[in-house]
């Protein structure tokens, strides 16, 4: 889908895992705040996503035009989207594939692509979320391909986010319409959620590209149903595999912690890496031992040595075969949550001991021979 944008995959924030129906202008606004406030656009999170909600129950009597709920936006998605222009960032908004969205409180654009992307576009909307709720027997190629076309004839960039949940085997046919996809349904602030989501992503990796990726949905970081540890395997688990980076927590009141997590340069430099490879799941010992890794620009290795047991703490070893490092190549190893590097080098294989629930995330380097 050749609109140009995408080239890594996308970062930002979206309403629906914490505030979901709950959302109004003022909480746009001081989310935009809060995200250059504590230094979130720096580290490139870019979009302020609507979800579901925004809209007002039905489309304008005379004309059918998708209008702003009057109670929660008073002021207008136009004014919305130009003050989050103000801040440096841009907007998103959210409509679905059907005749109503997902929480049947607003209209879908089924039958409306054209007029609705142009109003999008007329408003400097820079994102679309589309759902697939409320759909008629008509397949998600056709439906989402509609909104592709009307995105593109809009004349404004629209960055296209398709949630049809994996249907159709969509990763292979979303990069011909759009810049991302869903490969599953929605997350679950759990541990087993969230492994679940990637574990099904994970099959469809030789899809992902720069202008297309594969979408596990969008981040639980910091919503208080998983413990520091595992969003640590979260968050490394979504950037190895170049799954976008949405935050979905209230960032006008987030933890240290949390944002140590979400702000971490090295972890985001390997999900934006400019090669755009999804890393992949590429041994695994016994139940709960796992090795992923990924190529990055430059030679280097992402590695992530995972352990999925609840009880105890393993040592896992990342072969080079099993990486795709060549017998005899000597790295220099640099852990990206500890922000060091390991004392000398390493060849034929790199083996740490890893916590329950816990991951070690690794950038390997070739040291020059
Ligand atoms: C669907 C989507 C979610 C969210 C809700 C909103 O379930 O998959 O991501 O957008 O709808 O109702």
């Amino acid at each position: 889908f050749a609109n140009g944008l995408g080239l890594t995959p996308q970062m930002g924030w979206n309403s629906w895992n914490h505030f979901q129906c709950d959302i109004n202008e003022a909480v746009v606004r001081s989310t935009a705040d809060a995200l250059v406030a504590i230094g979130l656009a720096k580290a490139g999170y870019t979009y302020v996503n609507l979800d579901d909600c925004w809209a007002d129950s039905e489309r304008t009597k005379e004309v059918g035009y998708m209008v702003a709920n009057p109670k929660t936006f008073p002021s207008g998605i136009k004014a919305l989207a130009d003050y989050v222009h103000s801040k440096g960032l841009k907007l998103g908004i959210y409509s679905s594939a059907g005749t109503r969205t997902c929480s049947n409180r607003m209209p879908g654009s089924l039958g409306y692509e054209e007029r609705d992307a142009k109003m999008f576009a007329s408003w400097g909307v820079d994102y679309l979320k589309y759902d697939n709720c409320y759909r008629d027997g008509t397949p998600e190629t056709v439906r989402f391909g509609r909104m592709s076309r009307a995105l593109v004839n809009s004349g404004r960039p629209i960055f296209y986010s398709l949630c049809e949940w994996g249907f159709m085997e969509v990763p292979k046919w979303g990069g011909m319409y759009g810049n991302s996809w869903r490969t599953t349904g929605d997350i679950n602030d759990t541990w087993s959620g969230m492994l679940d989501n990637i574990d099904l992503n994970d099959a469809y990796a030789r899809y992902a590209k720069p202008g297309g990726w594969n979408d596990p949905d969008m981040l639980e970081v910091g919503n208080g149903g998983m413990a520091y540890n595992e969003y640590v395997v979260h968050f490394s688990l979504w950037a190895i595999a170049k799954a976008p980076l949405v935050i979905g927590c209230d960032v006008t009141r987030v933890s240290n912690e949390t944002l140590g997590i979400l702000s971490n340069a090295e972890v985001i430099a390997i999900s934006q890496d400019r090669l755009g490879v999804q890393g992949q799941k590429v041994s695994k010992y016994g139940n709960d031992l796992e090795v992923w890794a990924g190529q990055l620009s430059g030679h280097r290795k992402a590695v992530l040595l995972l352990n999925r047991g609840a009880t105890r703490s393993a040592s896992i070893t990342a072969a080079w075969p099993d990486v795709g490092i060549r017998r005899g190549v000597a790295v220099e190893a640099r852990d990206v949550w500890k922000h060091e590097t390991l004392p000398g080098w390493f060849t034929g294989s790199l083996t740490a001991v890893v916590g329950p629930h816990s991951c070690k995330l690794f950038v390997l380097t070739p040291v020059p021979s």
